[in-house]
């Protein structure tokens, strides 16, 4: 297909045939990875300025990884150590940027909408790495490619998020994108956090751990977003640890081939129990290594090149 749009800001604007187009695309670039040599010249001449306003460990460096990997030129930018800090706007940052001939920037903002509103304003390509609640779109990319390996297809899969979906940008993400490829999506968490509403996304809502995961072919975990909560949701973690988080004990009563994901960063003992962190049916590294083709995809199809066969 041809792909014709310079920016990535949500799963919930795109077809499902342009998502199935980036992972496809990913996979061309996987092998990459494996070579002595981890670099193909798609992005010669081109250059990424990763403009990070909240803290990443996983997204930050993996599209640093990714550009590098491209042969693109890359700058990162962090709030502290930008003019933001002197009370320059967002859009004047942007704008400065742009006239530095920057060709990609890839922004992660606290703010729902900072993605779009810098790509409705500039000519260069805009990449959303995660604002506010609202989306995470290359994380529920890098999410599917991780199921699509593991399971060899997304469609007819029961896959079960489970913790605090309501100030998560990587459930909404995950919500549009493996409910337009045919996965039956399970909420499960407490009702503070997983409310009613979401049914109108397509998802079925459970405030049972136990049944909500019972027929899951993926668990996919979600950690306390406390730094978007402005009040106390639940009593306290040790009771939500208790009540929504997955045990050995719960784990052992799932179908026997399921998988358990998080995008990170995880809370040990909280939201997941240590063991079952580090256990075979755990892909959580996976998930981050993926990460890297799928953003080599994204920012190869944004900034446009040549098809991804050549590149690769
Ligand atoms: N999954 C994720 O977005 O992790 P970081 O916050 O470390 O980028």
């Amino acid at each position: 297909m041809n792909w014709n749009r310079k920016d990535l800001i949500t799963i919930q604007d795109l077809q499902p045939e342009e998502i199935v187009h980036i992972l496809d695309t990913a996979l061309t670039f996987e092998e990459v990875g494996h070579r002595d040599v981890k670099k193909v010249p798609a992005l010669r001449g081109k250059t990424l300025v990763n403009l990070f306003i909240e803290p990443s460990t996983r997204t930050r460096t993996s599209f640093e990884l990714a550009a590098h990997r491209l042969s693109a030129d890359i700058v990162n930018i962090t709030a502290t150590a930008s003019s933001i800090t002197k009370g320059e706007t967002l859009k004047d940052t942007a704008l400065n940027l742009q006239a530095l001939h920057a060709d990609i920037i890839v922004i992660r903002h606290s703010s729902a909408g900072a993605a779009k509103f810098l790509a409705d304003r500039l000519d260069v390509s805009v990449i959303n790495a995660g604002d506010g609640a609202h989306e995470h779109p290359t994380q529920a990319l890098l999410d599917a490619f991780t199921i699509r390996q593991k399971k060899g297809r997304i469609a007819g899969l029961n896959v079960t998020i489970l913790g605090d979906i309501l100030y998560s940008r990587v459930a909404r993400s995950n919500i549009h994108l493996l409910t337009k490829l045919g996965a039956r999506v399970t909420l499960a968490g407490p009702s503070t956090l997983v409310p009613r509403v979401f049914e109108q996304l397509g998802c079925r809502v459970c405030y049972n751990v136990e049944e909500a995961i019972a027929d899951a072919d993926v668990i996919n975990l979600l950690r306390i977003q406390h730094e978007r909560q402005r009040q106390t949701m639940f009593p306290s973690i040790g009771e939500y640890a208790s009540i929504f988080g997955l045990t050995k004990e719960r784990f052992a009563h799932t179908k026997p081939d399921a998988l358990i994901m998080h995008p990170g960063p995880i809370n040990r003992g909280v939201e997941i129990d240590s063991d079952l962190a580090d256990c075979k049916r755990s892909v959580i590294l996976q998930q981050v290594s993926h990460g890297l083709s799928v953003r080599m995809a994204v920012l190869y199809l944004c900034a446009g090149a040549q098809p991804a066969e050549e590149a690769a």
